[in-house]
């Protein structure tokens, strides 16, 4: 019987740290602001010649080499992304190109901040299919490239940076049945994903595709920006987080006393401290990183998923909880 495990991961941050501080020289707002209502103190900006795909390029190098993998072992690759380089060709397949992955199947993943856990599920089902033996799923994310910096209601709360995974095909028994990867550092447990599309207007980018291609109007009215309405968005998250792990951990007839480390989405510190009053959870269950980075989208989890991994004992389970656009969600339960 084969199994989904995580045989590597990446990450990658853009060198240049914007503070609040800075933020303050460019719209409205104040330090005191950002830190009392988000939590973030900082974030990182991509160089004006980096795109997405260059991002998550160094993110999956860096999940490749712990995988002990090369690119062409790669049977596929999923880039989770609202900023790809372009609407077409893909991102995943601009990844592949420049790694060489010759033999890998790519495409994009659109999931708002919740792509990587989908991009995870789409690897496991697929692992369990038989189709692949190593999915390459990366989520990475140029949000500077999208948000208004003229509007302080959402400039503030974004970053950039990507994070990858190796998915890899193992025996229940721990050992990896796909050739040449090297190590499992967790085992996938189970996903649990959902969406409603029917709230989509409270996170959206209206304008640049079909419904509203660019006009001259469309650029002037800012159409090409994130539109958030964060209260409401806010109160999805709160409820949603907690929702998701009810689910999961009810479908894998688990407790959440049995979950050593919950990684929601970092889009927030006031979210995340929402969520463990609510699950009644300790802070200490719950590693954070929003302070340095700001909401990365799709590449937050996989980014926190790097950073964290060196605290984890084996035999721990870790609980990925993702929510986003669409609107979207999923978790996903992992046994280091
Ligand atoms: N600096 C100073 N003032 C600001 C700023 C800012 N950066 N942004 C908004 N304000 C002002 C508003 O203009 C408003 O002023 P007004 O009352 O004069 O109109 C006021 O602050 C609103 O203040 P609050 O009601 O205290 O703000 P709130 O507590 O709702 O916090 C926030 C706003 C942080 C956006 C909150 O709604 C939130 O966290 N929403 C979730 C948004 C989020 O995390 N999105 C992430 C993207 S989605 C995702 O990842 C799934």
């Amino acid at each position: 019987m084969f199994t989904a495990v995580i045989t590597g991961t990446g990450a990658y941050l853009p060198s240049r740290i914007v503070t609040n501080k800075e933020l303050e020289s460019v719209v409205a707002t104040s330090d005191e602001w950002i830190i009392s209502r988000t939590g973030i103190r900082e974030r990182r900006i991509a160089a004006p010649e980096e795109a997405t795909s260059d991002l998550a390029y160094y993110a999956a190098v860096g999940a490749l080499e712990q995988a002990g993998l090369e690119a062409v072992n790669i049977d596929a690759i999923i880039v989770a992304t609202v900023t790809p380089d372009m609407l077409f060709p893909s991102t995943a397949c601009i990844l592949q190109a420049r790694l060489g992955a010759s033999k890998a199947v790519a495409f994009d993943l659109s999931a708002a901040c919740t792509g990587f856990i989908y991009g995870l599920e789409l690897a496991r089902t697929a692992i369990f299919a038989g189709s692949w033996q190593h999915v390459l799923v990366v989520g990475a994310e140029t949000l500077s490239r999208i948000v208004d910096w003229e509007d302080r209601n959402t400039c503030v709360l974004f970053g950039d940076g990507a994070g990858a995974a190796v998915v890899s095909r193992a025996m229940a028994t721990d050992e990896v049945t796909a050739p040449h990867a090297k190590n499992i550092m967790a085992r996938i447990l189970g996903v649990h994903l959902g969406s409603d599309g029917s709230q989509g207007e409270v996170l959206t980018l209206p304008a640049g595709g079909s419904r509203r291609p660019a006009t001259a109007d469309s650029v002037l009215s800012r159409q090409h920006f994130v539109h958030m309405n964060g209260p409401e968005v806010y109160k999805f998250a709160v409820r949603i987080v907690g929702e998701a792990a009810d689910a999961l951990l009810s479908k894998l007839g688990l407790a959440y006393g049995d979950i050593d480390y919950f990684i929601p989405h970092q889009a927030n510190l006031r979210i995340i401290e929402g969520f463990a009053k609510r699950m009644k959870l300790p802070l200490s269950k719950i590693p954070i990183n929003v302070e340095k980075y700001g909401n990365v989208s799709s590449g937050s989890i996989p980014i926190a998923l790097h950073e964290f991994a060196p605290m984890f004992q084996p035999g721990q389970k870790i609980m990925l909880i993702g929510f986003g656009g669409g609107l979207t969600w999923g978790a996903c339960l992992l046994e280091w």
